[in-house]
């Protein structure tokens, strides 16, 4: 989604702007633009494509502009309008008084033009964001605080705006409704981004903006203000994130360095959370007492690659205990559907970015229906964390790479260790199960670590299927979730088709599409099933359809049924896709790679979906 990056101090703004607006790439963009304010009033330079083509038309600017202490940049990602450099951002109101960025979308910008149009203001682009710049300034003067509350409560949607008026060169205004924006003052700077990473090497005392509140930007400091114009007292939020997490070093990409990262995020996550091979998360859930116990239903729910890490949760949990009734849910649709909520009811969101518009607005349901909630992100003080009261925090770090690779290790390792306190507390985990999950997980960086020794030879399989017309994922049971997410990496950033099917679907319609040139990629550890999937995988190599396996160690028949079989340690059951995930991510990876995509930002997408 679009990047926002504003700054206002004694430094440079273009190299501090466009430098923010590099380390937010990674959201997905299409065009990007900068606006300085200059001598001769506010001067903005615009492109469609990477913000390294943006760096060179900045070079370009009259001196007086590269010499600028204030001034806003943003990455778009269209939503109103192609993608054409009139439709970047920012956008200028017709008198120049009002230069602004914005995210998100303006639900009411089509009755606002033509309102506008009416008292003679011509518009030049086709983005809804062109109405607020043209309301603005016609709301404007002189008095920024009454302009700005005048503008947000006639705007529905969502949005964060980052603005800057002409005559007020020391000054940037924001204002946030359903779109994130962070800032922070250090050092006689402030400044404002999108995303935390951007603002991590000026200081980690950040102040995040709630709903519905705006803020005016100084040199000397922030102030913020609710949309009715009232001053509002804001602590900052200490983020506990090194600006080198964020950086690539010697990695040819950042997914590559994030898979790397994923022993270290396993680790981290079970030492916090358990005591030798009892799960202790009492503490930082902090639920009412006995609440498991009155809880029969237990909702996850979330969005892409979350939801299926929820998909491994909810295998568990029913694993666990079937008493509860446990769905995962996709928060797009559950926000629209009648979903039982109330008391007895306990519903886990799940948000590595803590920012996504339908689980969000999924969360604000369920709360509103009385429904008991926990929020689990990968970001402290994102919107999720602030407004859900139980929120964990996955340990995964920052993730750039808009394919979630570690983000997903970190939140099922997290939700694995909250389904067990859960039945815990509801007295329905037997002492064994919890010695022998964890045990079992204890094991699991180094089987992520010995998976990784192995990249050269998923490299050369990679290689040799990359010119397969496209891949089916097929397991059963806990390796349907992990079909899921290995056919959505490729999709992601190798643009290939994959679907992923349970392996007892196959034969009810998607056979008929198999010859061979489609690969068959088949999940078969050594348990109660693998006979049943190795049958689904005859079937497949039946119609001539190339077989891959992702087999157990140790079982050297395994090869009897493939052309092609990838080993990963021997898990307890329930732990198969925490082990065999990095297989897949590198699998993908390596035919993204073979395919020369843009793995870290494959086109049209968006690492955080902040809009609808
Ligand atoms: C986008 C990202 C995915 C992510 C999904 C949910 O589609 O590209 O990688 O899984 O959003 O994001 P969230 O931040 O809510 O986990």
């Amino acid at each position: 989604m679009c990047g926002i990056m504003g700054y206002v101090g004694g430094d440079r703004a273009s190299g501090i702007i466009l430098n923010g607006l590099t380390k937010q790439e990674y959201r997905g963009y299409d065009s990007a633009g900068i606006a300085l304010c200059c001598k001769e009033g506010i001067k903005s330079a615009k492109i469609v494509g990477r913000v390294s083509g943006l760096v060179k038309l900045v070079e370009n600017m009259p001196q007086e502009c590269l010499e600028a202490r204030s001034g806003i940049g943003h990455t778009r990602w269209a939503t109103h309008g192609g993608v054409t450099v009139t439709n970047a951002h920012p956008h200028e109101s017709a008198d120049k008084m009002v230069t602004l960025v914005h995210n998100g979308i303006i639900e009411n910008s089509k009755e606002i033009k033509a309102d506008l149009k009416a008292k003679g203001i011509d518009f030049t682009t086709e983005t809804d964001t062109e109405a607020a710049c043209q309301l603005l300034a016609y709301l404007y003067d002189g008095d920024a605080l009454a302009a700005m509350t005048g503008l947000v409560r006639s705007l529905t949607g969502a949005f964060a705006l980052v603005i800057m008026f002409r005559d007020r060169p020391d000054e940037i205004w924001c204002a946030r409704k359903g779109s994130p924006l962070v800032t922070a003052n250090s050092g006689g700077a402030s400044y404002c981004a999108s995303d935390p990473t951007a603002l991590l090497e000026f200081t980690h005392d950040l102040f995040f903006l709630d709903e519905e509140e705006m803020a005016e930007l100084k040199p000397e400091g922030c102030r913020f203000f609710g949309f009715d114009g009232a001053r509002k007292e804001k602590e900052s939020i200490f983020l506990n994130w090194d600006s080198i997490m964020a950086d690539k070093g010697h990695y040819e990409h950042f997914m590559r360095k994030e898979i790397e990262e994923q022993p270290d995020v396993l680790r981290l996550t079970i030492d916090t959370h358990t005591v030798l091979t009892s799960v202790s998360m009492e503490r930082t859930l902090d639920l009412p007492d006995g609440l498991m116990r009155r809880v029969g239903h237990v909702q996850f729910v979330a969005c892409g690659t979350s939801h299926y890490a929820t998909l491994v949760a909810q295998n568990i949990m029913e694993s666990l205990d079937d008493e509860v009734d446990v769905r995962a849910e996709v928060a797009s649709e559950y926000r629209y559907r009648n979903v039982r909520g109330g008391d007895d009811t306990l519903a886990v969101f799940v948000s590595q970015s803590g920012e996504t518009a339908d689980t969000l607005a999924a969360a604000r349901l369920a709360r509103s229906k009385g429904t008991h909630c926990i929020a689990i992100t990968n970001v402290r003080g994102s919107t999720i964390d602030r407004e859900v009261k139980h929120t964990l925090l996955s340990m995964a770090g920052p993730e750039i790479g808009v394919a979630a690779t570690k983000t997903f290790t970190g939140q099922i390792s997290l939700l694995a260790l909250l389904v067990m306190q859960l039945l815990k507390d509801r007295g329905s985990l037997s002492a064994s199960d919890e010695a022998r999950i964890i045990g079992g997980m204890r094991m699991l960086p180094a089987h992520v670590h010995s998976i990784l020794e192995r990249e050269g030879e998923i490299r050369s399989l990679a290689e040799k299927y990359s010119a397969s017309k496209g891949f089916f994922f097929i397991g059963r049971r806990e390796c349907v979730p992990l079909t899921m997410e290995a056919a959505l990496k490729l999709k992601e950033i190798a643009y290939l088709p994959s679907e992923a099917y349970a392996a007892g679907e196959m034969k009810h319609g998607p056979i008929a599409m198999l010859d061979e040139n489609l690969t068959v990629f088949a999940f078969v550890p050594d348990n109660d099933l693998r006979e049943k999937t190795l049958s689904n995988v005859e079937e497949c190599r039946a119609r001539n359809a190339p077989i891959i396996l992702l087999a157990t160690e140790g079982d050297s028949k395994a090869k009897d049924h493939a052309n092609d079989v990838l080993y990963i340690p021997r898990t307890e059951r329930e732990l198969f896709p925490f082990a065999g995930v990095a297989a897949l991510q590198l699998f993908a990876y390596h035919v993204a790679r073979t395919l020369k995509r843009d793995i870290d930002m494959p086109r049209n997408l968006a690492k955080s979906v902040t809009v609808e």
